[in-house]
């Protein structure tokens, strides 16, 4: 039952519209149908487009004279020009640099020469986007123009901590040169914490105690056990002997690495999406409610950077064949899960396709 209701929230639309884009949706329709982070909104601030690659796919963002984030195809109709190069115009189309073609939200409004033209006719894709929780969320899979692509119902997470008057946050970004289900997987696996991370406890680097649940059809959490070390932050500050650590994933890109030592919370989020098979962009947001003063946020970015680079160093070495690996029911069960939700959304939406 579940099966049937997850199958006819995915929609796959066909063309009935006489708007016509290129390239088609089938260009862009390899990753999963769902909204993932693409940029902190600090990052387009300015008025100039942007360009971003998403799995191979080049898309230009640019805020409009009326502030709204618009992402399109930044591929020229005409001759190919990257449009994220081009200019917003007074009459708020994008231009493209090469011969001036005028673009509306990817459709193409002007073209210099031809007064004739009907604008809003023809041109290139669109994609949907959402800004929440300062964030920019985009669907790459759905073209707005044409109507044509696949979509799927869901809720963007964004954790309590967000709203949460006693947490500050501090964000940033990594390009990594991994897949980003590597990355990903990587921020689900608990047990190479003490291995690779300077502030592991490499006294007690098992959990006496771990609990996976399944949140709903995209997301799953695991909680993990374990004893604080002498010299953690959790001891030394929270007195506390014992840490519990909660760590989610929620498709397509997010992961929660929740961690509670007594009153001390301690929360990363982590979005990665894939810039080609090989690289991804990772975003952080680390939340906490010790430490509070804006003072110390040097010193969080800090090590969150040194702990992302000691994480980037061992997947360096990690061999790409064997990454699939014998894995453990019990030690591994977040990574597993995550795979298990993926395939079988992947799955899902190839038989409808
Ligand atoms: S390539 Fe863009 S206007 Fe010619
Ligand atoms: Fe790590």
């Amino acid at each position: 039952m579940l099966l049937f209701f997850f199958i006819i929230h995915i929609v796959v639309s066909s063309s009935k519209s006489f708007i016509i884009t290129k390239p088609t949706s089938a260009k862009y329709s390899t990753s999963l149908p769902l909204f993932w982070k693409i940029a902190n909104k600090n990052e387009l601030q300015c008025s100039s487009p942007k360009k971003i690659v998403f799995n191979d796919f080049p898309i230009a963002i640019y805020k409009d004279k009326f502030h709204k984030f618009v992402a399109i195809s930044d591929i020229c109709v005409h001759r190919g020009a990257s449009l994220s190069r081009g200019t917003l115009l007074n009459n708020n189309c994008l231009q493209c640099p090469y011969h001036g073609w005028e673009y509306k939200n990817g459709l193409v409004e002007n073209i210099p020469g031809c007064p004739d033209v009907t604008g809003g006719l023809f041109g290139a894709p669109q994609f949907e986007l959402k800004e929440l929780n300062d964030d920019i969320f985009m669907r790459p899979t759905y073209d707005i123009n044409s109507n044509t692509g696949i979509t799927y119902n869901h809720t963007i997470y964004i954790p309590p901590e967000a709203s949460d008057k006693k947490f500050v946050r501090i964000s940033g970004k990594l390009c990594m040169k991994r897949p980003f289900s590597m990355v990903t997987e990587n921020v689900l696996d608990m047990m190479h914490i003490s291995y690779v991370h300077s502030f592991g406890n490499p006294l007690s680097p098992v959990p006496f105690k771990i609990q996976y649940e399944d949140l709903d059809p995209l997301s799953g959490k695991t909680t993990f056990h374990y004893t604080s070390g002498f010299s953690s932050m959790s001891r030394r500050l929270g007195g506390a002997k014992f840490v519990i650590v909660e760590n989610e994933f929620h498709l397509p890109d997010t992961t929660v690495t929740r961690v509670t030592a007594n009153h001390l919370v301690k929360t990363i989020i982590t979005h990665c999406y894939p810039v080609s098979k090989t690289e991804s962009i990772l975003h952080y947001e680390l939340y906490r409610n010790f430490l509070t003063s804006h003072t110390l946020n040097p010193l969080f970015h800090s090590q969150m950077i040194k702990a992302l680079h000691e994480d980037i160093n061992i997947m360096h070495s990690v061999y790409d064949d064997y990454f699939i690996g014998f894995m453990s029911n019990k030690y591994d069960i977040t990574q597993l899960n995550y795979r298990k939700k993926m395939k079988w959304f992947l799955k899902n939406e190839t038989d409808i396709n």
